[in-house]
């Protein structure tokens, strides 16, 4: 089965409305011509509104970087599932590492926001991955396949086919240390194969499974060509506006 590839820019905590807006001015003629790839943008919870009126009359896909899992209330500095549909977006990254690492989100948030996209409609990009300590403990599979059964538990299969999973080993996030294609390949098999035996063939072949960590237009090419490796969510590389049009360009 032929999955769409799709290329995501985490703008994480940059830019500002301004440079949103001319991010988006320049961005939209370099990839006018994309007929098979989707592209998505991840702006900081601020910009969002800039970048989904810079997309307007574009096939540019919207997505925040995090939410709460619940609907409303007393949860100061939190933004909830619908505000985020209000805005326009389609997609959220859920579980990014820095998520986990930095703010102490544990596998049962990721998992009640999980539920909580598909109660509102929204496509999680749920990132799983590996520290450095782990890998070099020979904990990697164990790591990912961990995540993977808590994230998604009691989620159902229907929306399981429609959500995008992004392999992102931490030790490769922000270090221009990019995996191998190897490493790369072989953690979204192992996804891959964790989600046809919990859900069966036609769902674990709809599931578009991402490599992120150190992306770039020079490599972005290498990980494409791979068997089973979706797309690219991309931290750094996806922050000007040439270098992300140029890895949508594999
Ligand atoms: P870099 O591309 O900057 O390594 O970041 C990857 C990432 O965390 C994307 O979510």
């Amino acid at each position: 089965m032929s999955r769409r590839p799709l290329i995501a820019a985490n703008w994480k905590m940059h830019k500002t409305c301004q440079e949103a807006k001319t991010f988006m001015a320049e961005l939209l003629p370099k990839i006018a011509d994309l007929k098979d790839v989707d592209v998505l943008i991840c702006p900081p919870f601020t910009l969002i509104s800039t970048v989904d009126m810079g997309r307007d009359g574009s096939k540019v896909l919207l997505g925040a970087q995090n939410m709460h899992h619940e609907s409303k209330g007393a949860f100061t500095g939190e933004v909830a599932p619908m505000m985020l549909r209000d805005l326009k977006c389609e997609f959220v990254i859920l579980g990014h590492s820095e998520r986990r690492w930095v703010f102490g989100e544990t596998d049962d948030m990721i998992n009640k926001k999980m539920h909580a996209a598909f109660a509102n409609g929204l496509i999680p990009v749920l990132c799983v991955g590996e520290k450095l300590e782990e890998r070099e403990k020979n904990l990697t599979d164990q790591v990912i396949l961990n995540q993977l059964e808590k994230n998604l538990a009691g989620i159902s299969e229907s929306f399981v086919s429609g959500i995008v999973i992004a392999y992102e080993p931490v030790w490769a996030i922000g270090t221009g240390k990019n995996a191998t294609t190897k490493d790369a390949k072989d953690a979204i098999a192992l996804i891959r194969e964790y989600l046809h035996s919990k859900y069966g063939q036609e769902i674990s072949e709809k599931v578009r499974i991402l490599y992120g960590g150190s992306v770039k237009p020079e490599n972005v090419k290498t990980y494409m060509d791979q068997d089973g490796i979706d797309g690219a969510l991309v931290g750094g590389a996806s922050l000007e506006a040439d270098s992300f049009a140029k890895l949508t360009r594999f």
